[in-house]
């Protein structure tokens, strides 16, 4: 079964064709991000005038090498994003559902970045997705979202069986990483940024002299927050210990800081419920501090850990057919609708 997944929730506009979930058949994504790094952040009615540019041209180039007679589905993302963006990925695929007579599947954006993890082959470019050796996650399994709008830790129990464990209470901790490169004087989006910074410190050089909080690492419950963190950066930033040769500290300490609470929660609630896979997704695992040490304290633990491929990690429409074909979730094309806050 071929799907066409469209995803346009933000401002990368992604198309691709998936066969039965699991193999990448083609997979294009055009984004407005250099637009956006102008700004310093995602302006949503740049984003939707791009999306509308995009979709297309993208669908074009996805389909370039398929017939839509083999097309069996077409799937799109309906939430959660910006309203003028997701408009324009949900009011594209209800057209061509129409127009070409195929069934219509809903996607939650979120439930996409977990399904990234079910993706075997990425035909196109040759990328194996990491750490499957042929095999798919087992559940009850625990899946982190963090991008730059969640963080979101869920257990399931089967493929339509999501139980939200705990939520950021304020900022993400995408949402984080970009405010506090912001600080530090760097660009946009500020993950890649700080990851860039901390890396040229070698391990041996860090010194520990600059000490962050892990907001609720012990709180004992499955609850993010990091905008605590955040001002902690900021009084450092603020204060007289504060000069260029330290910056580099920070951005690597603020970096471990996150990144231990992420996996720390990941790890209880893996073990608290008894998984037998943890799955991650969202563009904040684009790190690699964040890949490393979720994958050391999984095998210390004896899980079996998923990691997309950054690419996959990243919004695309692969994750969006991949999640359709598992969820398959049938809706009307009249009826569909955008929902801007749409959650788990
Ligand atoms: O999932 P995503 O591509 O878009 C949303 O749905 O939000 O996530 C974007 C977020 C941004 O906040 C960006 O700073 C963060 O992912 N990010 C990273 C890295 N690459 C992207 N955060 C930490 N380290 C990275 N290497
Ligand atoms: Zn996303």
């Amino acid at each position: 079964m071929k799907i066409l997944g469209i995803e346009s929730t933000c401002d990368e506009t992604g198309v691709a064709v998936v066969a039965n979930g699991t193999k990448v058949i083609s997979n294009i994504v055009a984004s407005s991000i250099n637009l956006q790094k102008k700004y310093g952040g995602v302006v949503p009615e740049v984003a939707a005038r791009e999306q509308i540019q995009l979709i297309i041209p993208t669908i074009d180039r996805a389909l370039a090498r398929v017939q839509i007679n083999d097309i069996d589905a077409i799937a799109v993302s309906y939430g959660p994003g910006l309203i003028g963006s997701l408009l324009v990925g949900v009011e594209t695929a209800k057209a061509l559902a129409i127009a070409w007579d195929k069934p219509l599947i809903a996607v939650n954006h979120l439930v996409g970045h977990i399904y990234a993890n079910w993706i075997k082959v990425d035909v196109g470019s040759g990328d194996k997705n990491e750490g499957k050796e042929g095999k798919s996650p087992n559940f009850p399994l625990i899946a982190l979202v963090v991008s730059g709008g969640h963080t979101d830790l869920v257990l399931m129990k089967g493929s339509s069986d999501f139980q939200l464990l705990g939520s950021t209470l304020d900022d993400s901790a995408g949402e984080a990483f970009d405010k506090v490169a912001r600080l530090l004087g760097l660009g946009y989006p500020g993950g890649p940024e700080i990851e860039r910074l901390a890396n040229t410190l070698n391990s041996d050089e860090v010194n520990k002299s600059i000490k962050l909080p892990r907001p609720m690492i012990s709180s004992g419950d499955y609850s993010f927050s990091f905008s605590g963190l955040k001002t902690a950066v900021v009084n450092f930033v603020n204060s007289s210990q504060y000069d260029d040769g330290n910056r580099v500290e920070v951005a690597s300490e603020f970096q471990r800081a996150v990144v231990d609470v992420l996996v720390s929660k990941t790890i209880k609630a893996a073990v608290e419920f008894d998984c037998h896979s943890i799955v991650i997704g969202g563009g904040v695992i684009a790190n690699t501090l964040l890949r490393s040490q979720m994958a050391d304290s999984s095998s210390r633990i004896g899980k079996r850990l998923f990691v997309p491929s950054k690419k996959l990690a990243v919004d695309n429409g692969a994750m969006i057919a991949a999640a359709a074909y598992y969820r398959n979730i049938k809706v009307n094309p009249l009826k569909l609708q955008a929902d801007p806050s749409l959650h788990f």
